[in-house]
């Protein structure tokens, strides 16, 4: 995943100004097997637990690696590594206190007053209840302890200059406090606090600014993020337009979009790019009121919609529909409208239409597959194998185009460049 801090961290000479903690009046003596309950099922919904276990290393020790890129280069310029959470008081958080527990999940500010890298979704944590981070809490100081330490972060100067991220956030917006809103139901409450807050789907499905701040204005209308797909390469993805926007969710029913996150699966589409994590390492383990409740507030939201691009020429389109008929339509069928337990409808799908065409051009290129930690439920959809072998840059960008203005669609046409990129 890429950090979003390329741009401020050029800017110099910011002191770290870490304030005192805030006052969480809980007793930890009198914990409940209640509370330790719901903070195991917080920190595995809310990815704490995949996002600091990495492959080879024991529970919550930490060191799974985050690549930082440069945006102009494909290769990562650092990497950041996640900390330890297991209760070590001396490798990880088992000598703080609730206090310094939560201003980290709020603020993003470690025990020692040094500030954090947002890869750590603080931005979203921040709309956390004093409930939910006193469960996460006690879940987390009732763990196993590891001494671990994770490897030191790698980063080129000045991005290693932490205090500058103190500068970064007085730009960010993202961390609001959650308001509870009285004219609407419980469950579109539920809903926007676990999107909003403890899912931070906006860390990869907002649009950012020029200081890379997520947008609140244009909230959830679809993003991109940097993946390290093996050592040493990058590649890019975008996050799909989340409102009911044509371009967005706008054929997904709320089944549709609880099923997708509880299994990865669903009517519309299989789970394969970086949602494969969010899923395995996270929403797949959501109650289905829970993930009911996303759907619902997700689908509340006001539609924004993406502007229309030029549609490709005659000729683009018939190379296109050509490359459609021979490799693809055979199981996504002429009509575009796929079939059941062989492959999801091209029409209406979001990733086809993303004003961002990375992660359409990924599924070409490297074909899709969920993750093995998912359920294949009944009716579940075969995988498909990539075409990079079978197709150039010209046929996959004429191939692209041709589907985003194909049945009734209106997205831009997509170039040979953007997918040599993609390679
Ligand atoms: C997308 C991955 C990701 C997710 C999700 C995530 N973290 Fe982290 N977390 C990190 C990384 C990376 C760091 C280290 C940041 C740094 O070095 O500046 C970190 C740091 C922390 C720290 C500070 C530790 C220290 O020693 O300063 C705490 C506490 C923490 N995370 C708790 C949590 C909890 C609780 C959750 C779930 C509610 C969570 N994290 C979810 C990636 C993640
Ligand atoms: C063997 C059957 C098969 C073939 C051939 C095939 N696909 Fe797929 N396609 C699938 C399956 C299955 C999925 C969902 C996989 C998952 O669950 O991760 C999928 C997913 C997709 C998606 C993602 C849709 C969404 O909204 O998530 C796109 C786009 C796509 N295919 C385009 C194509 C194109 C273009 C071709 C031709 C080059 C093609 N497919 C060929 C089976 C196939
Ligand atoms: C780490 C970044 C990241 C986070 C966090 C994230 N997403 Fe995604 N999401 C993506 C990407 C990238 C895609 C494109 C397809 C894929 O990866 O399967 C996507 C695709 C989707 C799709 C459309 C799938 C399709 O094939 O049409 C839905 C629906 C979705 N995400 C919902 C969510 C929700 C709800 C949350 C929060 C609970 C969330 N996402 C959190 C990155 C993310």
């Amino acid at each position: 995943m890429r950090l979003n801090i390329g741009l401020v961290l050029l800017l110099f000479g910011l002191v770290s100004c870490a304030e005192d903690a805030p006052v969480l009046e809980r007793d930890l003596r009198n914990v409940s097997e209640l509370d330790i309950e719901h903070g195991r099922y917080l920190a595995s919904v809310g990815n704490c637990v995949s996002c600091h276990t990495s492959k080879e290393g024991p529970a919550l020790g930490g060191g799974v690696s985050f690549a930082v890129t440069g945006g102009l280069f494909d290769s990562p310029i650092g990497h950041i590594y996640s900390s330890n959470i297991s209760p070590d008081s001396e490798t990880g958080i088992g000598a703080w206190t609730l206090g310094e527990f939560a201003r980290a999940l709020r603020e993003g500010v470690s025990r020692d007053g040094r500030h954090l890298y947002p890869v750590f979704p603080y931005t979203h944590f921040s709309s956390l209840t004093d409930r939910d981070i006193f469960a996460l809490f006690v879940f987390l100081r009732r763990s196993e302890p590891v001494r671990y330490e994770p490897p030191k972060n790698e980063l080129p100067f000045p991005l290693n200059v932490r205090s500058m991220l103190a500068l970064w956030k007085f730009f960010d917006g993202s961390g609001e406090p959650f308001e509870y809103d009285e004219w609407k139901s419980e469950a579109w409450n539920r809903g926007a606090y676990l999107t909003l807050g403890l899912g931070h789907c906006g860390a990869c499905h907002s649009p950012r600014n020029v200081m890379l701040a997520e947008r609140s204005s244009a909230r959830l209308s679809g993003g991109f993020l940097f993946d390290e797909v093996e050592p040493g390469k990058i590649r890019r993805w975008s996050a799909v337009n989340l409102t009911p926007a044509k371009a967005g969710l706008q054929s997904w029913s709320t089944n549709d979009i609880a099923n997708y996150l509880r299994t990865g699966h669903s009517s519309k589409a299989g789970s394969f790019g970086p949602m494969n994590k969010v899923i395995a390492g996270g929403t797949q383990n959501l109650t289905p009121e829970d993930a009911a409740a996303i759907a619902e507030f997700l689908k509340s939201l006001s539609p924004i919609e993406e502007k229309a691009g030029a549609p490709p020429s005659a000729g683009t389109r018939k190379i296109g529909s050509d490359v459609y008929e021979e490799y693809c339509s055979e199981c996504h069928k002429a009509s575009g409208r796929g079939a059941f337990m062989k492959a999801p409808p091209l029409v209406g799908s979001a990733i086809v239409q993303s004003a961002d065409s990375s992660s359409l051009i990924n599924v070409i290129l490297y074909g899709a597959h969920p993750d093995s930690r998912l359920p294949a439920p009944f009716g579940a959809w075969e995988s498909m194998k990539g075409f990079r072998q079978k197709l150039d840059d010209t046929q996959v960008a004429a191939l692209a185009s041709y589907l985003r203005a194909a049945w009734g669609h209106d997205a831009s046409s997509v170039e040979p460049e953007d997918v040599k990129r993609q390679r």
